[in-house]
């Protein structure tokens, strides 16, 4: 089954069955959003019901509580965990001082409060990821429906003054209704095509308001576990300053492929 598998699916695949090697018995698990995200909750799916491993799992949107439910998965809310030993999330891009680009999936709200409330967060992609300077990939933003246009504006204007390249701006939508975040908010995807800096960025943009969050993870990463389509991975950990390589196979067990909705 694996085999029918894209290079990148398989890349994302190796990627996560990696990282799951980090959650421990008794751990409280922040879980991230996306495919690759999605991956990692089969795995320890498979864990819970194979190995016995008990965890209660934070999931950061409602599309992943649902899997994480479906395959056994014990899901409690923050407020409930109060505090996490791991979250492990996936990304749209990563530079080498570990600043991310998320929230490609609208999710980027919940996921940056879980990746706050944790002990470490371990990002999982596929080498496709990685990026020089981020912004290639448009910068998502959740804002409040109220005024969002006149919120636009005022991002648009402000970015006159950053260094960016872009400053183009989109409504995400969801067919012909504009996407809403599960805050109910809705999301503007700025092209900036390549961010100066991140951290100044990051914080200009949260202070307008009608924002509620941005996209940019400044020195909230403690380690990326990026997947190769033939099966290898390398663990680069910011911290230790370490970077591990790996080789996993694509062998499936139990019914990981048949949780895929
Ligand atoms: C969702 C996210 C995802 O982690 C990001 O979009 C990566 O997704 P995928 O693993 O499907 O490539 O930030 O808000």
């Amino acid at each position: 089954m694996a085999g029918e598998l894209s290079p990148i699916d398989k890349a994302k695949f190796v990627a996560a069955k990696r990282a799951a090697q980090y959650v421990e018995d008794g751990m409280r698990v922040g879980l991230g959003s996306g495919s690759t995200a999605a991956w990692l909750v089969r795995f320890l799916g498979e864990s819970v019901r194979n190995d016995g491993l008990r965890i209660k799992g934070v999931p950061t949107s409602t599309r992943i509580a649902e899997l994480a439910r479906e395959v056994g998965l014990d899901i409690v809310s923050l407020d409930e965990a109060k505090w996490l030993d791991i979250t492990i999330d996936g990304a749209d891009e990563f530079d080498c001082d570990l600043n991310l680009i998320k929230g490609g999936g609208g999710s980027l709200l919940h996921e940056k409060i879980v990746a706050m409330a944790s002990d470490q967060m371990i990002v999982i992609a596929d080498i496709g990821k990685e990026v020089e300077s981020l912004g290639n990939f448009p910068l998502p933003i959740e804002v409040i429906p109220f005024g969002w246009q006149t919120t636009q504006a005022l991002v648009e204007e402000t970015l006159i003054s950053i260094d960016v390249l872009g400053r183009q701006s989109t409504l995400r939508m969801n067919g012909h209704r504009p996407f809403i975040t599960d805050e109910g908010n809705h999301i503007l995807d700025l092209h900036l095509s390549r961010i100066g800096n991140p951290r100044q960025l990051a914080m200009v943009i949260n202070q307008m308001p009608g924002v509620v969050e941005n996209g940019l993870f400044v020195d909230i990463c403690d380690a990326v576990v990026i997947g190769f389509s033939d099966g290898r991975v390398e663990i680069r950990d910011i911290n230790a300053g370490t970077v591990e390589t790996d080789r996993l196979d694509f062998a499936e067990t139990d019914n990981l492929f048949s949780d895929l909705s």
